[in-house]
């Protein structure tokens, strides 16, 4: 997606080699005209798949799933939650996620009413990385008994395996902007 590579290399700022911070358009600010283009897209590459629900993990795949859901027919959104909240009395699925990026450990959860047999998902994402929280958000699906139709992330850094992880697993990865290397400050994209 050429409007989105652009965009990372005009705005996005290298932390060293394993990081890309895009914080004026996907992470802090959000531009909901590019959002708008991502979810266009990302319905031109999963439309066919009979998707009949979104899931992502806060904070930063919300926005990107909320607009995304403009393109498919407005199917509920669903995000992961990363703490336990008071409020959250009723039965979970959960699953353990390992950040490298921030060295934490944390349990994803969706409660038991949110996620059904009869759902087609697919999984949103800002970046894939190591593809930890994809790999928890599929867990997710499959522990109530639904089907992973497909995971879209907006950014994924080729180099860091998540994307090869989650195909030896069986499933149906494409992101919109694939980094392969992020080297001497320049960013270095797929094709
Ligand atoms: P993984 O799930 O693919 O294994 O990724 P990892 O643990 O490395 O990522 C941990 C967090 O850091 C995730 O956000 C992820 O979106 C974010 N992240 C990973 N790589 C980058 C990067 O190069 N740039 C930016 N800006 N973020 C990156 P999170 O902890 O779920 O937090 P949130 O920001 O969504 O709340
Ligand atoms: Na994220
Ligand atoms: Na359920």
């Amino acid at each position: 997606m050429d409007l989105l590579k652009r965009r990372i290399i005009e705005d996005g700022t290298e932390l060293g080699t394993e990081v890309v911070k895009v914080d004026s358009f996907l992470n802090h600010q959000l531009d909901i005209g590019l959002f708008m283009a991502i979810g266009k897209e990302i319905s031109r590459r999963f439309g066919h798949l009979g998707i009949n629900k979104i899931l992502t993990i806060e904070s930063s795949g919300i926005g990107i799933a909320a607009i995304t859901a403009l393109y498919f027919d407005l199917v509920p959104v669903v995000f992961a939650k990363k703490t336990q909240p008071n409020t959250m009395t009723e039965d979970f699925y959960g699953a353990e996620v390992k950040s490298f990026t921030k060295g934490t450990v944390s349990v994803a959860r969706v409660s038991k009413q949110y996620l059904n047999p009869e759902d087609r998902v697919l999984i949103i994402d800002d970046f894939l990385a190591h593809g930890e929280a994809a790999m928890g958000l599929c867990s997710l699906v499959e522990q109530a008994g639904g089907t992973v139709c497909g995971i879209a992330a907006v950014i994924e850094k080729e180099f860091q395996g998540g994307s090869k992880k989650l195909r030896d697993a069986g499933y149906y990865v494409d992101s919109l902007a694939v980094i392969t290397a992020i080297r001497d400050g320049q960013i270095t994209f797929k094709d």
